[in-house]
């Protein structure tokens, strides 16, 4: 019950965002645009599309460094639109000062921050929150990220990230909803509607920003920032969906991302940024770079110098610069000299000053800066939020002899592992304004859990890390001093149960992230083994930005909770699935390889020519491991068992105009209640180019008490089965098509139909 209430009183503010108009009208705003571009200068015009990071703390006085007070009298004469990394309600305040007090139009800045997953309460990692598989949840963490924000001066995130990534190996796969075009949509339009509401005027309200346009999650061997080259059939059926549902579902912004595609950049890309965003999607916000993408384009190689960078930018449709240097400098020299349309400069003005109307910053630039920033801020209400996106974006992986749940009373708990203790590396990567080691640790939640804390007892086993992590410098792991293994050896003897935390420190994933080595690194693997060889009763509690790959515990360990980082309520949301208080749900959205070796590894892959096992090694597959993952996309277990019956299909075929009707029993077979993740699986058995052997089409979540049955239906469409093919267009093929009903995307009930 208190889960409905504290859902419904936190989402009301995004339902009467649904009720309130806005507070102007779309034609108004265009007129005010207008308006406004008539009077503006050229240099002004650029001004807008010029983005700097903060370079002071905005709450004292400008350095009086010559880049600094260089950047001061820039605000003060309009040539910067927007600013990032200024945070606070006072430092925002002052700083829209700089630009509404002295600038000759007083046009405001816009302040732009990764609020990423949490402003200062932390939620979990985007790649925990796709796993509750519950675009709710997504919207309510993003909402209340927004609410923090806006009462801290921010008016634009640069998030959602939308990026699909089919490799452990990229670290920012923790940032995404992980390898499904289909389940991406829905965590991106919940995102943009949580972050945006339907009023980016209102005080709770922020700009999203829908990125990294494109295909940043397709980096070749994962390795951050490298080259992409994908078909246009990959970047149209699998990259862009989410993005197209982004901008279907009003995203105020866009971010380039850095990579090339085919070796055009993608900050430079016309095909892109004209041909589909603003021109087949009608998109009407603006396209912010990503941090010197545009100054990048020369590294890549395909501009001499900044200036024809900023052209090529300018050109494919990138409006605003971000810490490029290439805009302020070059436009004005490249409108003067012919190379570019000023109408172009007006284009990317109006954008920018649209979104500035809409967030009413006309109407009060200091509105987000006048907030009370104390009580909307890391109070017990968004704690509360917070730990409710947690425990539903826990994945049960395995539970032998239903070791879990474990009881509150009466068994004696080991706690073990470094990440058992650790109160910041829940918090997660891109962490905005979170307070250093502010989180529940695990062990915290687990004697918040147990009537008798002395039932608790904690080894630390060896240290971890050996340095202090930061976002900006690389990880020390501990592969010197093993000691601290006897220690937890010792304990693991005489208790009934070991809970053993392992996975990763949150810097080990994230922007500039990537590792060739996805196991457990320092000495947890000998810290497992030693372990599990005292105690038979071991709960393996993962920590983790990635899929890892975690063989040898699959195969020894009863019980396996994958709990990513989870934020601020981290061990209080996994105490609530450990004691039976809440019975996990949670479903993989990225496939768990069984070696570095397999990735890129995923479940929605084309069959190859040669699929079937002959006999002989004359078929696609690896001498020296499988080809499946070790642990599905959409896999996850429960408390309980759910068994799936009864699947019908209104008709063997439909025309393109009809809808099949899917409907499947579902029943709670086991003692728990508990929910469950129904998915839908289509296979186009032949197209005019090669198709998925699998793809999600749907998934309800269901929650079903011990016995209880339920059936829960599907509608198929065309649509549903549309593709871009080779004719260059959206359209379902005629033809035949399989379907499955079940519980992960490797089982299921299965059907056929035709479409005619
Ligand atoms: C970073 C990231 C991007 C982020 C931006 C501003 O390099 O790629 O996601 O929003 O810079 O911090």
């Amino acid at each position: 019950m208190l889960k409905k209430l504290l859902l419904s009183a936190l989402l009301a503010p995004i339902l009467s965002h649904g009720v309130l108009a806005q507070n102007q009208t779309q034609s108004e705003i265009a007129m005010k645009i207008e308006s406004l571009l008539s009077k503006m200068t050229l240099e002004e015009k650029i001004g807008q599309l010029n983005q700097y990071t903060a370079r002071w703390e905005m709450t004292g006085p400008a350095p009086t460094g010559s880049s600094e007070q260089e950047l001061l009298e820039e605000i003060k004469n309009g040539k910067v639109g927007s600013m990032l990394n200024v945070t606070g309600a006072e430092a925002t305040m002052k700083a829209q000062k700089l630009a509404v007090e002295n600038t000759r139009l007083g046009i405001p800045l816009i302040f732009g921050y990764d609020v990423i997953h949490g402003y200062k309460t932390m939620f979990p990692i985007p790649l925990a929150t796709a796993s509750s598989w519950d675009p709710s949840a997504a919207e309510l963490s993003a909402h209340v990220a927004a609410v923090e924000a806006a009462a801290s001066g921010i008016q634009w995130t640069f998030a959602p990230m939308v990026d699909i990534s089919r490799d452990a190996r990229w670290g920012r796969v923790m940032e995404g909803a992980g390898e499904d075009p289909y389940l991406g949509t829905k965590m991106a339009t919940a995102q943009v509607r949580g972050f945006q509401g339907n009023n980016l005027s209102a005080d709770n309200t922020i700009a999203a920003c829908a990125k990294h346009f494109a295909a940043y999650g397709f980096v070749e061997a994962g390795r951050d920032y490298n080259t992409v080259d994908i078909s246009e059939y990959t970047l149209q059926n699998v990259v862009l969906p989410p993005f197209k549902a982004a901008v279907d579902a009003g995203v105020a912004t866009l971010m380039n991302s850095f990579n090339v595609i085919g070796g055009i950049p993608s900050t430079a890309n016309p095909h892109l940024l004209r041909d589909i965003l603003k021109g087949e999607w009608g998109f009407d916000g603006f396209v912010v770079s990503d941090w010197n993408s545009i100054g990048e384009i020369k590294n890549h190689g395909v501009a001499p110098d900044l200036k024809e960078a900023a052209r090529l930018a300018i050109i494919a449709g990138s409006d605003m610069d971000m810490e490029g240097y290439a805009y302020l400098p070059f436009l004005k020299q490249l409108v003067e000299e012919g190379l570019v349309d000023e109408a172009l400069i007006d284009d990317a003005a109006r954008r920018v000053l649209r979104v500035k109307f809409e967030l009413g910053l006309f109407d009060d630039p200091y509105k987000y800066s006048k907030l009370d920033e104390k009580g909307l801020i890391l109070n017990e209400e968004n704690l509360k939020a917070a730990r409710e996106v947690a425990k539903k974006s826990i994945v049960l992986l395995k539970n032998e002899n239903n070791l879990l749940p474990l009881k509150k009373a009466g068994q004696k708990i080991a706690v073990i592992g470094d990440l058992a203790d650790d109160k910041d590396s829940p918090i997660g990567s891109w962490r905005a304004q979170a307070i250093t080691g502010s989180a529940v640790s695990l062990l915290e939640g687990i004697e918040n859990a147990v009537e008798d804390q002395s039932s608790v007892v904690f080894e630390r086993g060896p240290v971890f890390i050996s340095n202090e992590p930061q976002f900006t410098q690389h990880l020390q792991y501990n592969e010197t001093d093993p000691s601290g293994i006897e220690e937890a050896v010792e304990l693991a003897k005489e208790m009934d149960v070991v809970v053993l935390a392992l996975g990763e420190n949150c810097f080990q994933t994230g922007e500039g992230r990537s590792q060739t080595d996805i196991t457990l690194k320092g000495y947890q693997q000998e810290l497992l083994e030693a372990v599990c060889e005292v105690n038979k009763n071991v709960v393996v509690v993962l920590m983790n930005g990635r899929p890892l790959v975690i063989n040898w515990m699959a195969e020894h360990v009863p019980a396996i909770v994958e709990a990513w980082h989870l934020g601020s309520e981290a061990g209080n949301a996994i105490a609530d699935v450990l004691f039976g208080d809440y019975n996990p749900a949670g479903k993989l959205t990225v496939s768990f390889p069984r070696s570095v070796g397999q990735c890129p590894i995923y479940y929605n892959h084309f069959s190859t020519g040669r699929a079937a096992d002959t006999g002989t090694v004359f078929w696609s597959h690896y001498t020296d491991e499988s080809n499946d993952p070790l642990f599905p996309f959409g896999y996850g277990l429960s408390y309980t068992t759910f068994d799936y019956s009864d699947l019908n299909l209104s008709a063997g075929e439909i025309t393109a105009d009809q809808k099949l009707k899917v409907s499947v029993v579902v029943k709670n077979t086991g003692v728990f209640d508990g929910e469950e993740v129904v998915q839908l699986y289509v296979q186009d058995l032949y197209g005019s180019i090669a198709r998925p052997v699998k793809e999600l089409k749907g998934f309800e979540k269901i929650f079903l008490k011990a016995g209880e049955s339920k059936t829960v239906e599907f509608e198929l469409g065309a649509a549903d089965l549309a593709f871009f093919g080779v004719d260059k267009t959206w359209k379902a093929e005629p033809g035949n098509f399989n379907l499955w009903v079940g519980t992960n995307s490797q089982s299921g009930l299965k059907g056929a139909f035709k479409l005619k």
